[in-house]
């Protein structure tokens, strides 16, 4: 597999057309397969996620063209799928294994779908409880783990609370509930991400919410359509932060999705200092899609926790690699879920920033990476709201030696080796901070960032002038 190595400097510049959402592809292609009618898709994701999910509905017998930057979906209806000869392969794709089980939860035929090393460790009882209890036969390893074998049909309605806030759980329940007996009810404690109640509505489904409750009806007429899918955000995200590391930046992202369940990260790094601005927004297919310009600012830093967790749980990592490029670091609490990802992100991001020089701190929920102030500033903040005393340490007590040190400033980030476990956010995350840091990075097995950002390499070193 092959190491990627990345030279830091010089400034990010130029407009960039991102490829489509990796979420609102998936979703685009489900249901273009249960629908009636030939669907076109535009601009849907290059992401090898995406690929997968196309592969697996060919694997149910639907027929698939790519032609002139378009998939076209030769949908069968909700009834039309064929029973598969062999497994279904999800491949790295958490989204295609808990969306397409909620499909064939409402399928009478016997199915089994499986995915790589990364995908079988990842947790699968969050989709297996639902459809269980909606009456679908689901059998997965010890660990309720994939490969997953699932038998369905005549399925209950039932009205569920997802004891983790997850968009994928969310719409899995939402597909099996096309072919329930009843209205099948979504309860969430935080407004995941709803592409999939949008999209449902464009195809005809009757879908009914209000925040924080899903309401879908069984057995609609789907019917086909063609449709554009926005431009990726969370992959924007990488090439954002790019522009706000790098001096002399000013990036203009084109027609990216900017629907507010996925648009929380850019009302974060506005509120810690980054400029940003929207010139453009409309709504296309449902979905709100807007032109992003950034341009290079000092960021300030700041904390991440509740909600917020779930709202920008894919930009998590680019957020916390941002840590040594603040004042005041990045702090996130909540947020367990990032170690049940592509590869436990708060570990795998902790020991890439360790290697690159920054001073992290892991806990079971998150992480903190100090900004230019190190710990100290972070000690001193927490003792003043604890009342305790902010003297500063005199200068017996303070730390010695490296400016890395707990309390010292932090030094800029240093070139280093570093390995992503083969988790793409991970890859991107620690390649675009390595542009910031003194000396060249190397980025274990890098092609993992084709997962859902294959033009990211390509994409940076334009912006950034490099042959
Ligand atoms: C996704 C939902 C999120 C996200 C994933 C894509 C989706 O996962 O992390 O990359 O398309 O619904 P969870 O539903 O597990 O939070």
């Amino acid at each position: 597999m092959a190491n990627r190595k990345i030279s830091p400097g010089g400034a990010i510049n130029g407009v960039v057309e991102l490829p489509g959402d990796k979420s609102i592809s998936h979703r685009y292609a489900i249901i273009s397969a249960l629908a009636e009618g030939r669907s076109e898709i535009s601009n849907y994701a290059s992401a090898a996620d995406c690929r997968s999910t196309l592969d697996c509905l060919r694997r149910l017998g639907i027929e698939i063209e790519t032609k002139d930057h378009a998939v076209h979906i030769t949908g069968k209806g909700l009834h039309g799928l064929q029973e598969p000869r062999k497994p279904l392969d999800a491949e790295n794709s958490g989204s295609t294994m808990r969306m397409l089980s909620g499909v064939l939860a409402g399928q009478s035929f016997r199915s089994i779908i499986t995915g790589d090393d990364s995908l079988r460790r990842r947790p699968m009882r969050r989709v297996i409880e639902p459809l269980r209890q909606m009456g679908a036969e689901i059998r997965g390893s010890e660990r309720d783990c994939a490969p997953l074998e699932i038998r369905g049909g005549n399925l209950r309605a039932i009205d569920y609370t997802p004891p983790t806030p997850s968009a994928q759980v969310k719409s899995a329940i939402l597909f099996a509930g096309l072919y329930a007996d009843g209205v099948t009810t979504v309860h969430e404690s935080v407004c995941t991400r709803d592409h999939t109640e949008l999209a449902l509505r464009e195809f005809g489904a009757t879908i009914e919410g209000s925040r924080g409750t899903v309401r879908i009806h069984p057995r609609p007429k789907l019917t086909a359509r063609q449709l554009v899918v926005p431009g990726d955000l969370s992959g924007g995200v990488f090439l954002m932060a790019a522009a706000l590391i790098l001096p002399d930046s000013s990036l203009m992202l084109h027609n990216v999705g900017l629907n507010p369940t996925r648009g929380r990260v850019l009302d974060f790094l506005i509120s810690i200092g980054a400029k940003i601005h929207i010139p453009n927004l409309t709504s296309r297919d449902g979905e709100l899609v807007g032109d992003v310009s950034v341009t290079h600012a000092p960021l300030e830093g700041g904390e991440i926790s509740g909600a917020q967790v779930a709202e920008m749980i894919d930009e998590l990592p680019m957020l916390a690699a941002l840590g040594p490029f603040t004042e005041k670091g990045i702090e996130i609490h909540d947020a367990q879920e990032l170690r049940v990802k592509e590869s436990d992100r708060i570990a795998t991001l902790a020991a890439g920033l360790t290697a690159m020089g920054a001073t992290v701190e892991e806990f079971p929920d998150g992480l903190f990476v100090a900004g230019r102030e190190g710990l100290a500033g972070r000690e001193q903040r927490e003792s003043r709201t604890s009342g305790k005393s902010t003297a500063a340490p005199s200068a017996a007590n303070k730390p010695e030696g490296p400016a890395n040190r707990p309390g010292g400033a932090v030094q800029k980030l240093r070139g280093a080796t570093v390995d992503p476990h083969g988790d793409h956010r991970i890859a991107m995350a620690l390649a675009t901070a390595a542009l910031g840091a003194e000396g060249k990075t190397t980025i274990r097995d890098a092609e993992c960032v084709s997962v859902s950002f294959p033009e990211f390499f390509d994409t940076m070193d334009r912006l950034r002038g490099q042959p």
